[in-house]
């Protein structure tokens, strides 16, 4: 579906954005046929974004881009009452409180909805905007002034000159039940992703049809204060005109909270709406402002949310997947049952030892139960995770059902399916004999950041594979031998033939790292082969590096597995790919297709300060995760190591940085802080 989805929206894109279609629109109507097929079959799977919710052009491109003046910021999860009091605890102790000085707090719903905010100037309603990622949203203004709890011009007296009211959209059940059965041509997974369908119509008569509502429980710009506390700001929204949420309360202490979390949880199947969880936020706007927040989350807020819901099913079938490096991936067939509003007929079975309740190591799963076809299981889901099998009723267990046996052979070619030591997974050993593996790494080798190749998407692979045009990559730049045959497949005609081969033929060019990640070797995604491309610059010495790196006391492995970011486990399975001769065959032909391989694009250095430096983080960054820091250090072409070393240039050193820190003043490494490193950072 993700696939199918990826193609309908570069479709969209080549005819409204480019305006250069490259489907038909014969084959555009079927990709949206399937994509809808599957929705209305896998609802619980349909992304809240999907195209099927869309009107023609993608709505990034059709919808304008809103900087926020104030960050959109998410919220902490917490999920037990432990977790409730460590928070107030933490803030207590960040304020330096004494255990009982008084300190309030807000409890109210967690709306699971959309968030959106509406900015007011001198009362008037003038622009409505998508959280989008927390810095730019999505203008929908002409949609949002069709949601009923929005005044369009607020109420009163005093009424601010900018006020930037924040809350979450949202659809009742009541409308949402209505909605699917009105035959719009499409069911909707549940009420948020048809809130968010509806959000996101680039027809505001669309959105209107399809009724919304609106929480307010926040803001952003303002001209002046709403008031002293969270509750009193909350207070003067309702009198603006806004409708906030009637079981907001004050709580005093962290049996106050359970108690409002549980009172709370025990309306929810009351309430019409959904709700994942209760938010609790300080009251006192002042010690709000002291807290400030991390990176995404506000110190001063916590969303409590509900334990994941469960059904109890059977199981009638498990069946096997086969992917691409060749892992067979079992899948439990279910009696379809609404997991919270959902309905859900699959669920992921990760492997083997999962289905025999007990890991390699010994510890059990589910307290040791093994699950067995026709059993009773219960599947839950916790947010908009793949649904999972927590327990089994070994006591309505058929008394004939036999233990599951995995199978020992590939389900899609015969061939072994063996597990290595220490690998919990089993893998089929037919390589691309494999018609599964094969049309898999297909998949892989066009997808968008390999050869990306326009007009050959992953259904175009499937049928092309089918049809014994192409069985690996090589054969693709033989296509063309195919003309008069793609000429007569439904769907194609003169144009868009001549327009898939001209963008095959374009490819016969591609980036060293592209062409590394589009092998489809496991362990090596698109960051390893970027590595690798950078480090041997070209095909050639990198194919030979391979070849040297074959007996691990050799330099060259000593080399490869120096490379930071390159472990022994990718370097082994590296090195196989290429020491494996049908693996290696496949890809020399491939090669042979090639033009040209072009080394890895140095990074820009004329506007990032750290272009080729290596940096190291060490202690605890406050205001950007570790994880940001190393993706935007990469992005600006520095290389991030785990530990300081002669070669490391710069080291950033947060709260905490022990011996790091040490070695880096003893090297004479450059040190600086997370607010010198905000800076670069931030350009
Ligand atoms: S306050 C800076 N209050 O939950 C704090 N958020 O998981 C901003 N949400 O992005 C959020 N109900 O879309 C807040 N009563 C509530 C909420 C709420 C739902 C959403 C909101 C936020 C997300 C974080």
């Amino acid at each position: 579906m993700v696939r199918l989805a990826a193609e309908i929206e570069q479709a969209n894109a080549d005819y409204h954005g480019a305006d250069a279609p490259t489907m038909d629109d014969a084959a555009y109507d079927a990709l949206k046929r399937e994509l809808a097929g599957m929705e209305a079959e896998f609802p619980h799977l349909a992304a809240a974004d999907s195209p099927s919710g869309k009107v023609g052009a993608a709505p990034s491109d059709a919808f304008r881009k809103v900087a926020h003046s104030v960050r959109m910021m998410s919220l902490e999860n917490a999920f037990s009452a432990q977790d409730v009091a460590d928070f107030v605890a933490r803030i207590r102790s960040f304020l330096n409180l004494a255990a009982d000085a008084p300190l309030a707090f807000t409890a109210e719903p967690k709306i699971d909805g959309l968030s959106l905010s509406i900015r007011y100037e001198h009362g008037r309603l003038v622009q409505a905007a998508t959280r989008g990622d927390g810095t730019t949203g999505e203008d929908v203004t002409a949609n949002a002034l069709t949601i009923r709890d929005l005044p369009h011009e607020l109420k009163g007296p005093d009424i601010p000159g900018v006020l930037e009211v924040r809350g979450e959209v949202y659809m009742t059940h009541a409308d949402f039940a209505a909605l699917n059965a009105g035959g719009e041509g499409r069911v909707f997974a549940n009420p948020r992703n048809a809130a968010g369908g509806a959000l996101r119509q680039l027809d505001p008569a669309v959105t209107a049809r399809r009724p919304l509502h609106f929480f307010a429980y926040g803001w952003g710009a303002l001209s002046e204060p709403l008031g002293p506390t969270q509750s009193g700001a909350v207070e003067r929204l309702a009198a603006l005109g806004f409708t906030t949420n009637p079981l907001t309360r004050v709580c005093h202490a962290v049996d106050d909270l359970l108690a409002a979390w549980a009172d709370i949880e025990q309306r929810r199947a009351t309430l019409g709406y959904d709700i994942d969880g209760v938010v609790y936020k300080v009251d006192d706007l002042a010690l709000q402002a002291r807290l400030g927040y991390r990176s995404t989350t506000p110190r001063w807020a916590l969303a409590h949310k509900f334990p994941a819901q469960t059904a109890w099913t059977r199981l009638d079938r498990i069946e096997i997947q086969v992917g691409r490096t060749g892992a067979l991936s079992p899948v439990a067939r279910l009696a379809p049952v609404t997991v919270g509003g959902v309905v859900v007929s699959n669920a992921t079975l990760h492997n083997e030892d999962y289905i025999a309740g007990r890991a390699a190591d010994g510890t059990p799963i589910r307290g040791g139960a093994d699950i067995r076809e026709g059993d009773w299981v219960r599947v839950f889901r916790a947010g908009d995770v793949i649904p999972k099998i927590d327990a089994v009723d070994l006591d309505q267990r058929p008394a004939e059902a036999p233990a599951y046996a995995f199978p020992h052979r590939c389900p899609a070619c015969g061939s072994d399916a063996v597990r290595e030591a220490g690998d919990a997974v089993r893998r089929c050993t037919g390589g691309i004999a494999c018609p599964a593996q094969a049309i898999e790494k297909l998949r892989h080798f066009v997808s968008r950041a390999a050869f990306d190749i326009e007009g050959l998407g992953s259904r175009q692979v499937e049928a092309f594979y089918s049809a014994g045009w192409i069985a690996e990559p090589a054969d693709i730049f033989a296509l063309s031998r195919h003309r008069e045959a793609l000429l007569a497949t439904p769907g194609y005609g003169e144009k868009s033939v001549t327009s898939l081969l001209a963008g095959i033929e374009e490819r016969r060019v591609i980036a060293l790292d592209r062409l590394i990640f589009a092998l489809g070797i496991r362990h090596v995604g698109e960051q390893a082969a970027r590595l690798l491309a950078r480090r041997y610059q070209h095909w050639s010495s990198f194919i030979a590096a391979m070849d040297a790196a074959r007996g691990e006391t050799s330099d060259a492995w000593r080399d490869l597995t120096a490379i930071e970011g390159v472990g022994a486990v990718l370097a082994r399975s590296l090195v196989m790919s290429f020491a494996q001769e049908t693996e290696r065959a496949a890809i020399d032909r491939l090669v042979a297709e090639l033009t040209e391989i072009v080394p890895a694009a140095a990074p820009k250095t004329e506007d990032s300060p750290i272009a080729g430096l290596t940096l190291v983080f060490t202690g605890t960054l406050e205001r950007m995760t570790r994880a940001e820091a190393k993706v935007r250090a990469e992005a600006m072409g520095a290389k991030v190591a785990g530990s300081v070393s002669a070669r490391t240039d710069l080291l950033v050193a947060g709260p905490g940085a022990g011996s790091k820190a040490k070695k880096a003043a003893e090297l004479g490494v450059r040190v600086i802080d997370e607010d010198e490193w905000l800076k670069i950072a931030q350009g």
